[in-house]
């Protein structure tokens, strides 16, 4: 490994976690008997617990099935053609150049997993799950994207072994300039233009669920400028700015995306609402003069120093009232694992492994991280779909910190 991994905040025991343990180790007990598989089955109050959990379990292992039967249908582009009329098998075998035995087998898969239905006269149709896939765009790219990770995982040991060698890792360029000097980052970046174009894209592309869950939770009526920091080509600003047509706004990003950016806030007409800042947070401050800082999908990239260095410059920006908004995919409460949504939490674990030096966070140690930084009356904003992002608010207060206060008495 090329360098140290940081290690997730674990809970802290108490006399309710002890009971907890005493109740986990019976129930585990229980389950291992060999008599209480049959007998569940037997009987109607307990029977849909273990088909659940056999289901559950099936899925698990069946998933990397499930991942290709999806990307197959991408890159089929079964999901716009489907959208446009409903076809039969006969009609996509034609069209898709592929044999009719072979492409039921994908069909009839697709249904299975709600992708796609059955429709009249032996025709398919999109499913619920195809609809999405249909109308963003973004999605399909991330599936395709994803492939790069589902290629590094395939011999799972040795990706664990090595898990910053792999198509994921090279993809992203600055997850490894961390512990380089500026001008070696620099001429990295310049080396690698393209990569940072790639990337940008696909970013512009995904956004848009993020956007709508910030747009939709959080009141923007007392800013003035906003500074959206890892700002990307701008999809944020461009959507905010439409949102809110009384803001400025700041973009800060490195110089090969901002350049990216330049052409979007020209083509959108915000040129005279947006200043672009190229820079780096390794290396450079952030500018002042905005109210409101956000961090969108930014934290999760990189190791805790570089993400409370970051906090730190985005405290040392804000004017005294200023509040910083960071949001991205954040780890399941311990309250709330189990629920379906938290196995977006294993994805995330290994898509920021791959990636090479962020994790996911929970909310809770990002808040710790941001008090850290100097920020008060830190809390997490409710939205409505905290799988694409949860939102963390966080002020510069009016009052001193208190190792200011105390130095100042
Ligand atoms: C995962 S992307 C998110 C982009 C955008 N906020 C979004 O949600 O789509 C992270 C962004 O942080 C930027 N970034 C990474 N390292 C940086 C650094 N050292 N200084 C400034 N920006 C950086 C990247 O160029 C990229 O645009």
């Amino acid at each position: 490994m090329s360098q140290p991994l940081d290690l997730a905040a674990t809970a802290t025991d108490s006399t309710f976690t002890a009971i907890k343990d005493a109740w986990q180790a019976r129930l585990e007990r229980w389950y291992a008997h060999p008599g209480l598989y049959r007998w569940s089955l037997g009987n109607p109050f307990t029977r849909w617990l273990t088909r659940r959990r056999t289901r559950k379990l099936f899925d698990l292992m069946a998933g990397f099935v499930h991942s290709q039967v999806l990307l197959s249908c991408v890159r089929l582009d079964l999901f716009r053609v489907l959208h446009q009329a409903p076809a039969s098998l006969n009609e996509l075998a034609h069209r898709l150049g592929l044999a009719p035995a072979v492409l039921q087998r994908l069909l009839l898969s697709a249904v299975a997993l709600g992708l796609l239905e059955h429709r009249s006269q032996g025709r398919f149709g999109l499913g619920p799950l195809g609809v999405p896939l249909a109308q963003h765009e973004g999605i399909a790219q991330m599936i395709e994207h994803n492939h790069l990770l589902y290629q590094d995982m395939q011999d799972p040991l040795q990706f664990l072994r090595n898990a910053w060698e792999g198509g994921m890792a090279d993809y992203w360029p600055y997850a490894h300039a961390q512990s380089e000097s500026q001008a070696a980052a620099q001429a990295e970046v310049a080396a690698q233009a393209d990569k940072f174009t790639r990337y940008s894209q696909l970013m512009a592309a995904s956004q848009g669920f993020v956007v709508q869950e910030i747009l939709s939770s959080y009141f923007f009526g007392e800013h003035r400028c906003v500074l959206d920091v890892g700002a990307g080509k701008g999809r944020f600003v461009s959507e905010l700015a439409v949102h809110a047509p009384h803001l400025k706004f700041k973009m800060f990003d490195l110089p090969p995306v901002l350049a990216l950016a330049r052409d979007n806030v020209q083509a959108n007409g915000l040129s005279d609402r947006v200043t672009l800042h190229p820079g780096s947070f390794l290396h450079d401050p952030l500018p002042q003069g905005a109210d409101l800082i956000t961090l969108v999908r930014v934290a999760h990239d990189h190791p805790d120093a570089v993400v409370q260095q970051i906090l730190q410059k985005a405290y040392a920006a804000l004017p005294v009232g200023g509040v910083l908004l960071l949001a991205e995919p954040m780890a399941q409460p311990e309250d709330e694992a189990g629920q379906p949504s938290a196995s977006a939490d294993a994805y995330f674990h290994f898509y920021l492994l791959a990636m090479g030096a962020g994790r996911l966070r929970s909310p809770q140690e990002l808040q710790t991280m941001m008090q850290q930084a100097g920020f008060t009356h830190v809390e997490t904003l409710p939205n409505a779909m905290p799988i694409h992002a949860r939102i963390l608010l966080g002020r510069k207060s009016k009052c001193l910190p208190s190792d200011v206060q105390n130095s100042v008495n």
